[in-house]
């Protein structure tokens, strides 16, 4: 009898065994079906990449030929970079003089300089094109460099430049002016941060604000928060989204230790949302709605633009319902869902991401433009997610600080850039704003059509990005170009541009003239030349041969 229990309990325990490695199992296989093919859905794997990708670089003659372009075109294209060249090394003279001075000092610069284009062109363009990154003053919708030349600004100042430079600079001023008696006295509150978080709530329609220092502190905390309070260890974010830099959303190239922590899923995937609804330990789901124009694709840099791959659709409908069915998902299983504004809140519409995809989250994180000119980071919140203690156990905390939250002057910046979202004004800003800059764009690829030439705009609103619609290798190319027109570009170039509000219909035709004037000069200079053999697939593949030829051959490289 007892032979007969024990041989009973250990079937039992052998298929209680079965069955839970079975569920794990499945788990584990939804997780893996649930990531993105590409190397953004696979952090850990890109990471690896990225390790092996050694350095090797075209000499003189490859530069302008590294597409098997004949040695007419490559001629053409020499000329045409040594003009260019030339009227940097005028135009520019002074501005790239203390470029180049600050760099050895300035970590950053030397980042942003290395990675304006591939690596394989990068230390050609650096000496032949070099970065100009002073500005001296801005006015309008323009800044003006250290030798007098005026651009046209299309960066965006990193999407912070939603109402124009003006309005800030007086929003700085006017606030300063309010605080002054006070100063920088941190810790204590200025009464100004009463009305802050009275608009704030009415803007996001939670209960509660916390306010930071930067974007990326906002949702670390946030984060934090749904940690807390969920009792779970897991964060989900979808594939090539941007949330700041901190290691728990930048689990893949970029952040030298993994993050064991973080679900990196596929957007606008029903496999995404099964992962959802059977992992019992995610915390929160992280959106950064700036994906609606290229879900799954990471930020558009032009130093990853090797060939004419990137693309960009912004489908509002989609995008919204899928958002919905995120909010039922996340609703059901008791996981946080946060929206992270901090590039498209105030953007898009009044009330943000949330009001233009008509769906709710339970935190929203703002930043940028929210600070009136100055850094800011802010949570809003369900009260019950935003508490950081816990009534019946009193040592159980959620700690975080920071020693310039609340600056007064920050405050008061934020305070005249609040005010103003509730003028006449601003809800006529609003009111037309996707139909403005969605014929805006209609408007500038019918004439990159007409005029023939291999480059297409996408938009979601004011934030734009160019896609090239043949072959080619030499795209990273028309950033140079435009600066050359008069059109101001971030270091990641032609993948993002961004729009302040104030541009009026003849601003945009100028911008839209230089434009076209800029990619007229490119196609002359021979460097979208193409042939029937030069596709994205071949490009790619002669890229790959290049790596695996250095890694195994070169003596740097291994
Ligand atoms: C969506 C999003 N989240 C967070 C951040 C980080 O903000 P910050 O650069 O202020 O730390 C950014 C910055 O670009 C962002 O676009």
């Amino acid at each position: 009898m007892q032979w007969a229990n024990s041989t009973l309990a250990f079937y039992g325990l052998g298929a209680a065994v079965l069955a839970t490695s079975v569920v794990t199992l499945r788990k584990r296989l939804e997780l893996s079906q649930a990531k993105h093919k590409s190397l953004a859905g696979h952090s850990r794997m890109a990471r690896r990449l990225a390790g092996f990708v050694p350095f090797y670089e075209y000499d003189d003659d490859r530069f302008f030929c590294s597409d098997a372009a004949p040695a007419e075109i490559a001629a053409r294209r020499r000329a045409g970079f040594a003009r260019l060249s030339a009227l940097y090394q005028t135009r520019f003279a002074e501005t790239i003089r203390r470029t180049a001075e600050a760099s050895a000092d300035i970590s950053d610069l030397q980042f942003t300089g290395a990675y304006r284009v591939p690596f394989q062109y990068s230390r050609m363009v650096r000496t032949q094109l070099p970065s100009a990154s002073f500005v001296q003053s801005s006015s309008g919708v323009t800044v003006t460099d250290l030798d007098g030349n005026i651009f046209y600004d299309l960066t965006g100042s990193y999407g912070v430049n939603v109402f124009g430079y003006d309005f800030y600079k007086a929003a700085i001023e006017r606030g300063a002016a309010r605080v002054r008696e006070l100063g920088p006295v941190l810790g204590l509150y200025h009464p100004v941060i009463v009305e802050n978080t009275k608009l704030l709530k009415a803007v996001s329609g939670l209960d509660e604000v916390s306010f930071h220092m930067s974007g990326t502190e906002a949702v670390m905390q946030a984060v934090r928060l749904a940690r807390y309070h969920t009792g779970r260890s897991h964060l989900v974010r979808f594939a090539g989204a941007y949330h700041g830099w901190w290691g728990d959303v930048q689990p893949g190239v970029g952040n030298p230790l993994p993050a064991h922590e973080t679900y990196t899923l596929t957007d606008l995937s029903e496999t995404a949302l099964r992962v959802l609804r059977r992992r019992r330990n995610i915390a929160c789901v992280l959106v950064n709605p700036l994906q609606a124009l290229h879900p799954n694709a990471s930020a558009p840099s032009d130093s990853s633009l090797i060939d004419s791959t990137r693309g960009a659709h912004f489908d509002k409908p989609a995008y919204a319902a899928w958002l919905q069915r995120l909010r039922e998902v996340c609703t059901e299983q008791n996981i946080v869902l946060i929206f992270d504004e901090v590039f498209v809140g105030f953007r898009l519409a009044k009330g943000g991401a949330q009001e233009y995809f008509g769906v709710r989250a339970d935190l929203v994180t703002y930043g940028k433009t929210l600070g009136g000119g100055l850094p800011i980071g802010v949570v809003c919140g369900r009260s019950d997610l935003m508490k950081r203690f816990r009534d019946d156990r009193p040592a159980d905390i959620c700690f975080a600080r920071g020693t310039f939250n609340s600056h007064p002057y920050v405050m008061a910046a934020m305070n005249e850039f609040l005010r103003h979202l509730q003028t006449p004004q601003a809800d006529a800003l609003y009111r037309d704003l996707d139909r403005i800059w969605n014929d805006r764009a209609v408007m500038l690829n019918q004439r990159l059509h007409a005029a023939a030439l291999p480059v297409k705009v996408a938009n979601l609103s004011s934030i734009w990005t160019v896609c090239y619609t043949q072959p080619s290798r030499y795209n990273w190319m028309l950033q140079y170009y435009l600066r050359v027109e008069g059109l101001a570009l971030s270091w990641i170039g032609t993948g993002r541009l961004i729009f302040s509000l104030n541009y009026t219909d003849a601003d945009f035709k100028a911008v839209a003239d230089r434009f076209i004037a800029a990619a007229k000069a490119m196609q002359e200079d021979g460097w979208w030349w193409n042939n029937p053999a030069l596709t994205n697939k071949a490009i790619k593949r002669t890229v790959l041969k290049e790596m695996v030829m250095h890694r195994l051959f070169s003596p740097r490289a291994r």
